[in-house]
C-alpha cells in the first residue's frame, strides 16, 4: 500500500516536473528594463530584427538569402526594429558587401544579455498560407515581445507585407513600387560592394569590356537532387544561338554566369575571342562550405547588373540582378526553348 502510494507520488512528481520544465522552455523570455551606464532608465531601447543564416541553418543559395533579407528588412520597418544581418555561412557577408544607407552590421556584444528568440519561417507547405496570413495581419509588438528576434526564412513575403495595414504608415514608398522595383530599391539601399569586391569588378570590366557593349547570359542549369533541373542541356543551343548574334569582336564582349563547370567550359570555348571570366569556384552555395563559391556568386551578380544586354534563365539571383539593373532595355528571358524580350 505505502509502496503503491510512493510509486504513485514519484510518478506524479515526474509528471509535475515535466509539466514545469517543458512549458517554461517554450515561454518567451521577458524583456528587462534597460539602463544607461549612469543608471537612468532607457525609455525607448533599441530592439532588433536580425536576418540570420548561420552554419546549421537552412539558408540555401544566394537568391533565397536575398529574398530573406528583403522580407526581414521590411518586417523590421513594420515592427520599428533595428535591422541586422548575421550571415556566417559559408563565411561572413561582410567579406563581399558593405552597408549602404542602412547599417546592417550588428556587433554581437551589442546584444549581450538581451532577451532573444529564434523565429523560423521556412517553406513548409502545410504552413505556407498560414505564414502569409500571419505576416499580413500581424501586430508585431505582440508577436515579438523579445528585444532581439533572429529571423530565419528563405521566402518572399512581399505581397503579404504589402497587404499589412501598418504598411501604408510605416513603409509608404512600398506601394509605389512593383515587386521588381521594390527588390531593386532595397538591394541598392542596403548594399554596396565591399572595397575588395569593388576592386575585383572594376578591374575586370576595365580590363575586358572598356568601350565594348557587354552581353551577358545567366545560365542557371540546376542540379538534380541539390536543387531542380532548370535548363536542360539539350536546350543550351538556343542560348548559344542568341549570343552568336553578337559575334562582332570589335563591338561586343560576352559574360556567361552559370552554376555548372561544364557549361562554363562550353561557353569559354564557343566564344573564346569575346568572353572573359572571373575568380571563385562554381558550385551550389547551399552545399558548399567554400567562401570562394560565395565570392563568385556576388561578383557575377554584380557583373550582371552592369550588362547592356542581359539574358536570364529561371533563377532568383538573375532576377534580382535585373531588378537592381533596373532597366527593361536589353533584357531577355529564356523559357521553353525560346529567348524573348522581357521586363522586370
Ligand atoms: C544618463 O545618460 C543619458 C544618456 O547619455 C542622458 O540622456 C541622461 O540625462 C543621463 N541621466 C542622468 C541622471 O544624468
Ligand atoms: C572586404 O573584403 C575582404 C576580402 O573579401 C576582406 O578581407 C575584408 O575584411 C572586407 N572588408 C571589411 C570592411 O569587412
Ligand atoms: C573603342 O575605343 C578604341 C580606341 O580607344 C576605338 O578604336 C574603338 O573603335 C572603340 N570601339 C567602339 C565600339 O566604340
Ligand atoms: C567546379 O570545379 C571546381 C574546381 O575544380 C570544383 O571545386 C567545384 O566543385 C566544381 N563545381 C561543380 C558544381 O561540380
Amino acid at each position: 500500500m505505502t509502496f503503491k502510494i510512493l510509486i504513485g507520488l514519484s510518478l506524479l512528481t515526474i509528471i509535475l516536473y515535466n509539466a514545469r520544465i517543458s512549458p517554461s522552455q517554450e515561454l518567451p523570455c521577458v524583456s528587462q528594463p534597460r539602463y544607461y551606464t549612469n543608471k537612468s532608465l532607457l525609455r525607448n531601447p533599441v530592439r532588433y530584427l536580425i536576418d540570420t543564416c548561420v552554419d546549421e541553418d537552412q539558408c540555401f543559395g544566394w537568391g533565397d538569402r536575398q529574398r530573406a533579407i528583403v522580407t526581414t528588412y521590411l518586417v523590421s520597418l513594420l515592427s520599428d526594429r533595428q535591422f541586422g544581418i548575421y550571415m556566417t555561412n559559408p563565411c561572413a557577408l561582410e567579406n563581399f558587401l558593405a552597408p549602404n544607407k542602412v547599417n546592417w552590421i550588428v556587433k554581437k556584444d551589442e546584444l549581450d544579455g538581451l532577451c532573444a528568440r529564434n523565429f523560423y519561417m521556412y517553406n513548409d507547405h502545410l504552413q505556407h498560407n498560414r505564414q502569409h496570413q500571419m505576416i499580413e495581419t500581424a501586430d508585431f509588438q505582440t508577436l515579438f515581445p523579445e528585444d532581439v528576434i533572429y529571423f530565419h526564412t528563405a521566402q518572399d513575403y512581399l505581397p503579404s507585407i504589402r497587404r499589412n495595414k501598418l504598411t501604408a504608415d510605416k513603409i509608404p514608398w512600398l506601394h509605389r513600387y512593383t515587386l521588381g522595383e521594390a527588390y531593386g530599391f532595397i538591394m541598392r539601399h542596403l548594399f554596396v560592394l565591399n572595397k575588395s569586391t569593388q576592386k575585383t569588378v572594376t578591374e575586370l570590366l576595365l580590363k575586358h569590356v572598356k568601350n565594348h557593349t557587354l552581353v551577358c547570359a545567366h545560365v542557371r542549369m540546376g542540379i538534380k537532387g541539390i536543387d531542380f533541373l532548370r535548363t536542360p542541356k539539350s536546350e543550351l543551343q538556343v542560348i548559344w544561338d542568341f549570343l552568336h548574334r553578337y559575334n562582332d569582336i570589335n563591338k561586343y564582349k560576352i559574360y556567361v554566369a552559370t552554376d555548372l563547370n561544364e557549361t562554363k567550359a562550353q561557353a569559354l570555348k564557343l566564344f573564346r575571342d569575346q568572353i572573359f571570366d572571373t575568380v571563385g569556384i562554381i558550385d551550389q552555395m547551399h552545399r558548399s562550405k567554400s567562401c570562394e563559391v560565395f565570392r563568385r556568386v556576388i561578383v557575377e551578380q554584380e557583373i550582371l547588373t552592369r550588362c547592356d544586354i542581359l539574358m536570364l534563365t529561371q533563377s532568383t539571383v538573375g532576377m534580382i540582378a535585373a531588378f537592381t539593373r533596373n532597366r527593361n532595355e536589353g533584357l531577355y528571358c529564356f523559357y521553353k526553348e525560346r529567348v524573348f524580350p522581357c521586363t522586370i
